[in-house]
């Protein structure tokens, strides 16, 4: 069915109607009950769950487009046929309204925004230009800690380009009180090797919880239940312990993507899982240095990869295509 779209597009957008008569055939031919696209959407009804998938999205696009045709030709006979036309060139060819789309890291943004809010975080975010301060100090990085190097980013005189999301969480808790629920977008910097698995910047979604009695089995629970829902039931995790210097302890969660193709091995470097946040239980410092009683208050953080989410998601395998904004690539999203 697929391939009987593509044609009928390409069709419509070239198709000539120069006066009623011929729109009129034109909205017979396309858009009307018995219509072709009418039937293409009968026939759809009766595909089975996994193409319809596929055949939906294209469908609708064509549905739009030949609707989007039909009223702008209509307008134009319309008003060609208007007083105070004279001189004006009607025959020239009028420029298409494209229906525009999200951006697939947009896509996920906002389904990471619906899966947290539902769990009753807020949203949250904080500037791109940090100081030294908030990039590190209140995270508990000393001047010389090495973890600093692995975060090596852009200086703007005193100021870095913001490495982490994590500055967001040190703005919201020296501003407010407990309890805190946030999740907090944003694009951050690394002075990187840019690679299809790298790039110089990239984007990441920051969590915050921060009550009495919060525990490492909150955390645990969170995350499996975003995955669940972002990935599907039934989508394996693990659990790695790492080090961060804001989170003790800490951690880094892998999802299984498999070993099955030689892009999935690629991307895996042949283990089959792949890294998709750093978390953990925030240090207890970090709290202190938001001047809340960490005797008192405990709290988890995390923070997603969310190019990496995308590019697991939609089989996107190198990230730089995130950025070359090739419409061929972002045309798949529209609808989304
Ligand atoms: N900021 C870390 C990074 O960019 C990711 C991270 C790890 C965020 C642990 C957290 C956390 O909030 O608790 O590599």
């Amino acid at each position: 069915m697929i391939e009987r779209i593509e044609p009928l597009l390409k069709e419509i957008e070239n198709v000539v109607i120069s006066t009623s008569e011929e729109l009129e055939s034109y909205r017979l031919k396309y858009l009307s009950k018995k219509g072709i696209i009418s039937q293409l959407f009968e026939e759809f009804k009766e595909l089975p769950g996994d193409q319809k998938r596929d055949v939906g999205k294209p469908l609708n696009v064509l549905k739009s487009q030949a609707e989007g045709i039909y009223s702008a030709k209509k307008e134009e006979l319309e008003s060609s046929s208007s007083v105070g036309m004279e001189g004006v060139d009607v025959s020239l060819p009028v420029y298409l309204q494209q229906p525009g789309g999200y951006h697939p890291l947009k896509i996920v943004e906002n389904r990471l925004i619906d899966i947290f809010y539902s769990l009753g975080f807020d949203l949250s975010d904080g500037p791109e230009i940090e100081d030294d301060w908030h990039n590190f100090g209140a995270l508990n990085f000393s001047e010389d800690h090495p973890a600093r190097d692995m975060q090596d980013t852009f200086f703007i005189g005193e100021n870095v380009l913001r490495t982490h999301t994590s500055s967001v969480q040190i703005r919201e808790m020296e501003k407010n009180s407990p309890p805190f629920r946030l999740i907090m977008p944003g694009r951050v910097y690394r002075n990187e090797a840019v690679s299809s698995r790298s790039n110089c910047f990239f984007h990441q979604i920051e969590g915050l919880y921060v009550d009495e009695g919060v525990t490492f089995a909150d955390l645990k629970q969170t995350l499996y239940y975003f995955v669940q829902q972002f990935f599907g039931q039934g989508t394996e995790v693990r659990f790695r312990s790492s080090y961060f210097p804001f989170t003790e302890p800490s951690a880094e969660m892998d999802i299984w993507v498999g070993t099955d193709t030689e892009d999935n091995k690629r991307l895996t470097k042949g283990t089959g899982w792949l890294e998709v946040l750093g978390c953990g239980m925030v240090h207890p410092n970090v709290l202190e240095s938001c001047n809340i009683d960490s005797k008192k208050f405990s709290g988890y953080a995390f923070g997603i990869g969310m190019d990496r989410i995308t590019m697991l998601k939609y089989g996107i395998n190198d990230i730089r295509d995130l950025f070359h904004n090739d419409l061929r690539l972002l045309r798949q999203f529209q609808g989304e």
